[in-house]
């Protein structure tokens, strides 16, 4: 189908919010744009797709979602170029990740037409809440839930594909400290880690709440059977440096198949630095940093993009890291963000242009 071709219902607002924001000072995800998209799946297939005012919505309080947590959700970033011009990055990536996720929590794939139909014209609708300048993005974000009402344990037969989005800056706006897991896991063999299931972040909360109390910010997850090797952190993938050599951890179905993460290792490919994609053990991060080998630690994700970290606990232990001039994490934000803003030549292709 021709994407034109796609009926989508839309009621704008009477009265945009958007002077009450400060776009100089905002807080990740604590403002929404003046519109939002819903879409209900209902006797068997997706409804027609509808563009209104953000607002609250109903749900009974017996809908599946608030008991069993059927939910998918993805992170996604528009950017405006110098010209005024609104860009996606990888889109279809995003696209295809919550399909994938749907699937494995039993929630009906959403068609790529009614996505993007409907993503672009919500782009446009807000497009004065998509800032230009260095940091600001509009970040988007889709999500899927169980609407079904009643409280037996089965996958819905209802579900609402929505999307809302909020202005955006850093979403860490210093480095941060982070403890490697000993004692807890986010994800298991077989289970849904490498899905974007809304309950893989709230499992996290609590262990996060511990790490805080230590005055650290964050967790780096281990895998489960042993909490020898490091695979990911609270909200981003995770990427070390030892030497001139970098290492991140392949992905399996416990890591998230980050967006930025596979951009970062085709830009390393890119720019001859030294890439292995292994599994990456504790000891040998702790061992690095003891000799001063480990020159950074860095996390990167579609929120974060690429955030330095600037020391690690394990086993009772703070290591500081070096605040290296020219970082390989400074480096790829740089190079990320210039194709992301339409700076720098996309050569593989990565951008779309939403209008
Ligand atoms: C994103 O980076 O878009 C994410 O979904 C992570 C989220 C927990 C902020």
């Amino acid at each position: 189908m021709n994407i034109t071709d796609i009926p989508l219902e839309i009621t704008t607002t009477k009265s945009s919010k958007i002077n009450q924001v400060d776009f100089e000072n905002l807080s990740f995800g604590m403002h929404n744009s003046d519109h939002m998209m819903y879409c209900d799946y209902a006797d068997g297939k997706w409804q027609t797709p509808k563009i209104v005012p953000y607002g609250p919505m109903e749900f009974e309080p017996s809908a599946k979602v608030f008991h069993y947590g059927q939910a998918v959700f993805e992170g996604m970033k528009a950017f405006k170029d110098d010209e005024g011009r609104v860009w996606l990055f990888r889109p279809d990536q995003n696209f295809e990740r919550i399909n994938t996720s749907s699937k494995r929590l039993a929630i009906p794939e959403f068609p790529k037409d009614i996505f993007f139909t409907s993503l672009k014209k919500l782009l446009e609708i807000d497009q004065n809440w998509i800032k230009k300048g260095e940091g600001n993005s509009l970040y988007i974000r889709p999500f899927v839930i169980a609407t079904e009402n009643g409280v037996s344990a089965s996958e819905s037969s209802q579900y609402r594909f929505m999307i809302i989005t909020c202005p955006s800056q850093a979403y860490y706006n210093k480095p941060i400290k982070v403890i490697f897991a000993q004692e807890f896991s986010r994800a298991a063999d077989g289970g849904v880690g490498y899905a974007k299931a809304a309950g893989n972040y709230a499992a996290q909360f609590y262990p996060t709440q511990l790490a805080k109390a230590k005055g650290l910010d964050q967790i780096i997850w281990t895998d489960a059977s042993s909490h020898e090797y490091l695979e990911e952190a609270g909200t981003m993938n995770i990427f070390f440096r030892i030497g001139d050599k970098l290492l991140t951890a392949p992905t399996n179905d416990r890591i998230l198949d980050g967006v930025t993460r596979k951009s970062i290792i085709q830009l390393a490919k890119d720019h001859n630095i030294d890439i292995t994609v292994d599994k990456v053990s504790v000891k040998e991060i702790v061992n690095a940093a003891k000799n001063g080998e480990l020159k950074e630690i860095f996390g990167t994700g579609t929120a974060a993009t690429v955030v330095r970290i600037e020391g690690f606990e394990h086993d009772g232990v703070y290591h500081e890291l070096p605040n290296l001039e020219s970082s390989y994490g400074s480096f790829f934000k740089t190079t990320l963000q210039d194709i992301q803003y339409n700076r720098a030549e996309d050569k593989h292709g990565w951008t779309m242009q939403a209008f």
